[in-house]
């Protein structure tokens, strides 16, 4: 969808709108190349979710404090609302979208399937993706330490236990297939 965005510079004097600049951009995302033109201020967020239909990763707070809108950036985790789309080019971008490998699960989907770790799932998206990188980093030894690394990634429905449980068993699964 083709739109203008409009900035309002609020030096003294002035306040005239400008009109924003658009750039094309290409992104790689789950494997697939895609390329947009953008206004430069569009998050990677709104690009994912506005203009690719990817709308796995969600929009809680819009400001870095919730999680929800997680994805992996060359495998690690990053709040896709406070990082502009332009930056990533040339990046490898991974939403929930990208996560099963031909129509299998990954297995940390399934373990929160299996833990019923999710009441409403507007959280979910954003736990699976930080928990798929808290594995890859092995910052998921203990119980306190899953708690510790995912504390970015809130839950209003209050799943933390089930989510615990389910990284746990997706570490040990892990663990045992090495
Ligand atoms: S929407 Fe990005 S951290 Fe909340
Ligand atoms: S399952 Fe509802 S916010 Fe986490």
């Amino acid at each position: 969808m083709q739109y203008e965005a409009y900035a309002i510079d609020t030096a003294p004097g002035r306040g005239r709108p400008e009109a924003a600049q658009k750039i094309d951009i290409k992104l790689r995302i789950n494997g697939s190349e895609h390329a947009l033109a953008v206004d430069s201020r569009t998050t990677l967020l709104d690009a994912l979710r506005d203009r690719l239909g990817l709308t796995g990763s969600k929009k809680g707070c819009d400001h870095g404090q919730c999680g929800a809108c997680t994805v992996l950036v060359n495998g690690r985790r990053i709040n896709s609302c406070l990082t502009l789309a332009a930056m990533h080019e040339g990046d490898e971008i991974t939403t929930i979208e990208g996560l099963a490998q031909d129509s299998a699960l990954h297995s940390v989907q399934l373990a929160f399937i299996e833990h019923d770790a999710f009441q409403c799932g507007y959280c979910t998206s954003g736990q699976i993706c930080s928990a798929v990188a808290l594995l890859k980093e092995d910052h998921a030894r203990t119980d306190d330490e899953i708690r510790e690394w995912m504390s970015g990634n809130l839950c209003r429905c209050g799943a933390y236990t089930n989510i615990v449980a389910a990284i746990r068993e997706a570490r040990e699964k892990k663990a045992a297939a090495l």
